[in-house]
C-alpha cells in the first residue's frame, strides 16, 4: 500500500466527469487499498478516485460508525428523502468549511470490491458522505452548494471531517 497525493481544488481533474469501472484488475485492488490508506492518514471520512488523480468511479468512505466503511464502485443514487444543513469539509479543500444542505436519508446501488451489485442506506452523516463523494465522480466540489461563505478554519478550531 502506498499514499497518493491528495489533489487540491484548482486542479482541474476535480472538475472532471469520472468513468465507470468495468473489471477488477490488481491496479484496481492495490487504489482500494491506498485510498483507504490515505484517507485514514488525512483523517478523513471519504475520498473519491477523482481526489486522488483518477477519474474513475470510485469511493471509499468510513464514518467510524458500524456498517458505515465501504468501498463504493460505480455509485447511484436510487433514492433520497430529508434535508439536514450542516459544515461540510472536504480533503480537497484544506483548511475550509461551509454550510450545505442535503437529503438525510439516501439510498445508493453500487458495486463492492468484489463486483457485486450492493445497495446501501445512509442517513445523516453517511448520506452526506455519501452524496459528496458520489458529487466527485461528477466533477462537483461542495464549494459549489455552499450557503453564504466558505468558511477558513484556523488549527485551533475543529474542523468537519473532511471527505
Ligand atoms: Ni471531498
Amino acid at each position: 500500500m502506498a499514499l497518493r497525493t491528495i489533489r487540491e481544488m484548482g486542479d482541474p481533474i476535480l472538475e472532471k466527469k469520472c468513468r465507470p469501472i468495468t473489471e477488477m484488475t490488481d491496479k484496481i485492488k492495490t487504489l482500494i487499498d491506498d485510498m483507504f490508506e490515505t484517507m485514514y492518514e488525512a483523517d478523513g471520512v471519504g475520498l473519491a478516485g477523482p481526489q486522488v488523480g483518477v477519474l474513475k468511479r470510485i469511493c471509499v468512505i468510513d464514518t467510524r460508525e458500524e456498517g458505515e466503511k465501504v468501498c463504493l464502485i460505480n455509485p447511484v443514487v436510487i433514492e433520497t428523502s430529508g434535508e439536514q444543513t450542516g459544515e461540510e469539509g472536504c480533503l480537497s479543500v484544506p483548511g475550509r468549511c461551509g454550510q450545505v444542505t442535503r437529503p438525510d436519508h439516501v439510498v445508493v446501488r453500487a458495486l463492492n470490491e468484489n463486483m457485486e451489485e450492493v445497495e446501501v442506506v445512509g442517513d445523516m452523516l453517511f448520506a452526506r458522505a455519501l452524496l459528496h463523494e458520489i458529487d466527485h465522480l461528477d466533477g462537483v466540489l461542495y464549494v459549489t452548494k455552499v450557503e453564504g461563505d466558505l468558511k477558513y478554519v484556523s488549527d485551533e478550531e475543529e474542523l468537519p471531517e473532511g471527505e
